[in-house]
Order: structure tokens, then C-alpha cells, then sequence
């Protein structure tokens, strides 16, 4: 109910911008950490789009997340040249160290893992991010040592 409200206000502000269903899902994000449930139905009645639609828009871009994320989230690239360079097989270390699977929490709510598709740091693969920060050439040790610091 809250949510609907606090929604619908940033869909009444930014509403006018020219394609504003992407900055609105953004900026619902960057307010709750997450889109929240009851969203995605209140910003297709106020763009007056389908639901179907939005709920596309909102998946294609794996940037949203349903729940909110843990204390530092971590990000695998897993577009074609990491994917070259072992992304696979460093998704597999993270997910089995984390014990989650792509887009999850840790149940202590410490680390999100999540797929990016290319950071721009292709000729660095394996590329990741680790709060916001690009690292390259991420090896399976290398991730070990990430996770390592933020205590996971
Ligand atoms: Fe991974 Fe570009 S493909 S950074």
C-alpha cells in the first residue's frame, strides 16, 4: 500500500519524460533497493501500458531485482568474450561458495549474485563488479579473495 503510493508518485513526476518507463523502473529501485511487489501494476496503469509490457521491459533489463539485495552484490559478466574467458565456470565457483544461484541473496543477507551482460571491460575478461567497482581478469582465485573480503 505504501509502495503503491510512493510508486505512483515517481510515475506523476517523471511520467512526461519522453520513454519514461526505464527511468521510472530505476528510480523505483534506487528508492526501495528492489521493485517491489504491486510495482510493476501500479507504473502500467499510470503509463497506461500493459502489464505484460512493463513486466517485459522489467525482465529483459537484469538490472531490477524483486527482493532487495544483500550488503555488497556481486556482479559476473556473462556476455560473449567473458563467457570466452571462463565466466561460466567463475559463475559456477560464486554460486557454490555463495551456495545461491544467479539473482540471489546469501541467507545471512550479505552478498547478492547477479549476471551483467558486459561491462565494458571485455578485453579484461572475465570481468565482474563488486559494489559498483569494475574488476577484470577475475580468476577463480581471484573471486575466492573477493569473497573472502566482504565476508562471505
Ligand atoms: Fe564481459 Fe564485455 S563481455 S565485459
Amino acid at each position: 500500500e505504501e509502495h503503491s503510493v510512493r510508486v505512483a508518485a515517481i510515475c506523476d513526476r517523471m511520467a512526461a519524460l519522453e520513454g519514461p518507463l526505464l527511468p521510472i523502473l530505476h528510480e523505483v529501485q534506487e528508492e526501495f533497493g528492489h521493485i517491489p511487489e504491486g510495482a510493476l501494476q501500479t507504473i502500467s496503469k499510470k503509463l497506461n501500458l500493459s502489464r505484460a509490457e512493463v513486466h517485459g521491459v522489467a525482465s529483459f533489463y537484469h538490472d531490477f531485482r524483486e527482493e532487495k539485495a544483500g550488503k555488497h552484490v556481486i556482479k559476473i559478466c556473462r556476455a560473449e568474450a567473458c563467457q570466452a574467458m571462463g565466466a561460466d565456470d567463475l559463475g559456477d565457483h560464486a554460486k557454490s561458495r555463495l551456495k545461491v544461484d544467479w539473482s540471489q541473496t546469501t541467507s545471512d543477507h550479505k552478498v547478492t549474485l547477479e549476471p551483467v551482460f558486459c561491462l565494458g571491460l571485455c578485453a579484461c575478461a572475465p570481468a565482474a563488479m563488486v559494489d559498483g567497482k569494475v574488476v577484470g581478469r577475475v580468476s577463480k582465485d581471484r573471486m575466492s579473495r573477493i569473497l573472502d573480503e566482504v565476508g562471505a
